[in-house]
């Protein structure tokens, strides 16, 4: 059994997220979508939340042959692969600017873990400069990002803010 945590915060999803996970299927026989809970940040949306909206959209993606799940996690991503039981990580590199952050956080869980190689698919080039981040700031000051976030994720951003105001 070929599987492979796919970490992250996805405070959203994004598109990106999701051209990634299109572009790991044929490689896994399993991806477990792996969701951070950290209680340092204060993110948009509970991590209750983030896993419900992936959970929402994975099968639309069809699989492909390759079962797709999503779970939350605390502590260390190299733990949880370990329980998982993962032959993988899987992380998404968009331009060059990631690469560096990218190769320590790879190096530092092959140390903590050697028997898990990290794996990096370039996204789409559409999506070079998508980020969840991004798209709050846009999204949260009126701008356009139809396209790069799930619909579904896009009204529950509007339900969030619509709620957060009343
Ligand atoms: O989507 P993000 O925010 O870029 O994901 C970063 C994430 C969650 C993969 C990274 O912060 C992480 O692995 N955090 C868990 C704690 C950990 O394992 N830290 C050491 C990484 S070398």
């Amino acid at each position: 059994m070929r599987r492979a945590i796919f970490p992250g915060s996805f405070d959203p999803l994004t598109n990106g997220h999701l051209d990634v996970i299109q572009r790991s299927l044929p490689l896994f026989d399993e991806i477990i979508i792996a969701v951070l809970n950290n209680p340092d940040k204060a993110p948009m949306f509970t991590v209750e939340e983030r896993v419900e909206m992936i959970d929402e959209i994975l099968p639309s993606l069809g699989g492909n042959g390759c079962h797709l799940r999503v779970e939350s996690f605390s502590g260390l991503t190299a733990d949880f692969a370990r329980r998982c039981e993962a032959k993988a990580i899987i992380r998404g590199i968009r331009a060059v600017a990631d690469y560096e952050y990218e190769l320590r956080m790879a190096l530092m869980n092959r140390r903590l873990e050697p028997s898990i190689e990290t794996v990096f698919l370039m996204a789409g080039e559409e999506f070079s400069y998508v980020s969840s981040t991004l798209m709050k700031q846009v999204f949260l000051l009126g701008g356009r990002v139809a396209g790069l976030i799930p619909e579904s994720v896009e009204s529950r951003m509007r339900e969030k803010i619509s709620s957060a105001s009343s």
